[in-house]
C-alpha cells in the first residue's frame, strides 16, 4: 500500500527515525504537562507561603545532605488513608520555595510533609541522636554527630542570592540581615557586639507570609551559646508543613490566594 511505502524512508534514515521519535513522544508529554499550567490547583498561590528563615533554609540544606529525602517523602497524597494519618493533603504552593522539591519517592520511614509541631524540640533531639531511645522499633540511621557540630553557615546570604535567582522573593533586607537572623532564631536572648542589627526577622518573614506567628525562635536543642546543625535541622522540621493556616484554607477560595 502507497501510504506504508512511505515507512521505509524512517526506516533508512536514523536521524528521521530519532526526530520522528521525539515527535510522537512529546506528544504525551505536552497533553500530561501542558494543562498543568493552566489549572488553578497547580498554580494558585495560597496565604501563608513565606521562603524559608535563614535556619530553615541551612536546615533544609542539611536534611538534603544527609540524604533524608531517600526515606521519607514530603507529599501528603489526597488519599483518605493519608490524609487521616498525616493531615491535609498536599498543595502544589506547599513546595513552590523548594529547589529542589522534597517529595521523594520512597517511604521507608512516615512522610514529614506536616511534621512541624507534631513532636516537641527535645523529642527530635532524642530521635536524631538515637532514633531507638523513644521509637525502640526504629530503623532509622542515628544522626548524633548533629548534637554538638558547630553550624556552618558562612554561605547562607549566597545561598539566599541563589534562591532568588531561581525564583524566592527573598528581599534584600533578608539577604542582608542572613546571618544575624540565623543567630536570632536559635536564641532569643542573642544580642550581637559591635555590629548594627535591626531584630527583624520575625516582622520580615511574617510579612512574606501574611500571616502572624510563622516563625518558631527558640533554642532548638537547648544550648543557646552555638547554633548547631540540630539547632538548623530541628528549626526546619518544626516549620513542615505548618506555614498555611488550615483552617481557613478553602480549595479554590479567591480569599486564600495572593
Ligand atoms: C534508612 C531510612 C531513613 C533515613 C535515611 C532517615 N530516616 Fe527518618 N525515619 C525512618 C523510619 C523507619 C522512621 C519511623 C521510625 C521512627 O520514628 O524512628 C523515621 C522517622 C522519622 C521522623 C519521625 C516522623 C514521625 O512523624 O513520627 C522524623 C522527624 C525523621 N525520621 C527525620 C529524619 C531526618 C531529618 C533524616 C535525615 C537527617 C532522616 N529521618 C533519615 C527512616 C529513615
Amino acid at each position: 500500500m502507497a501510504l506504508f511505502d512511505k515507512h521505509a524512508v524512517f526506516e533508512k534514515h536514523s536521524l528521521l527515525l530519532t526526530v520522528g521519535i521525539l515527535v510522537v513522544v512529546a506528544i504525551g508529554g505536552i497533553i500530561e504537562i501542558a494543562p498543568l499550567f493552566y489549572m488553578s490547583n497547580t498554580i494558585e498561590r495560597v496565604n501563608g507561603m513565606r521562603p524559608y528563615t535563614p535556619l530553615e533554609l541551612a536546615g533544609r540544606e542539611i536534611y538534603v545532605r544527609e540524604g533524608c529525602y531517600v526515606c521519607h517523602s514530603q507529599m501528603v497524597r489526597p488519599l483518605r488513608d493519608e490524609v487521616e494519618r498525616y493531615g491535609h493533603y498536599s498543595l502544589a504552593a506547599e513546595s513552590m520555595y523548594d529547589h529542589p522539591f522534597q517529595w521523594g519517592s520512597k517511604r521507608t520511614g512516615p512522610d514529614l510533609a506536616r511534621v512541624g509541631g507534631k513532636y516537641s524540640d527535645e523529642w527530635h533531639m532524642d530521635h536524631m541522636a538515637d532514633p531507638r531511645s523513644v521509637v525502640p522499633e526504629s530503623i532509622m540511621p542515628p544522626y548524633e554527630f548533629m548534637v554538638d557540630r558547630p553550624l556552618d553557615y558562612s554561605m547562607i546570604s549566597e545561598t539566599m542570592a541563589a534562591m532568588r535567582v531561581v525564583g524566592v522573593p527573598y528581599t534584600d533586607a533578608m539577604i542582608e540581615n542572613a546571618d544575624l537572623d540565623l543567630r536570632a532564631q536559635a536564641d532569643p536572648d542573642f544580642y550581637p557586639e559591635n555590629v548594627e542589627y535591626d531584630y527583624g526577622l520575625e516582622d520580615r518573614y511574617n510579612e512574606a507570609s501574611g500571616r502572624e506567628g510563622t516563625v518558631n525562635v527558640r533554642v532548638f536543642d537547648g544550648v543557646p551559646e552555638e547554633v548547631t546543625e540540630m539547632d538548623a535541622l530541628i528549626a526546619y522540621l518544626q516549620m513542615l508543613g505548618t506555614l498555611v493556616d488550615f483552617d481557613t484554607y478553602e480549595a479554590g477560595d479567591l480569599q486564600n490566594r495572593r
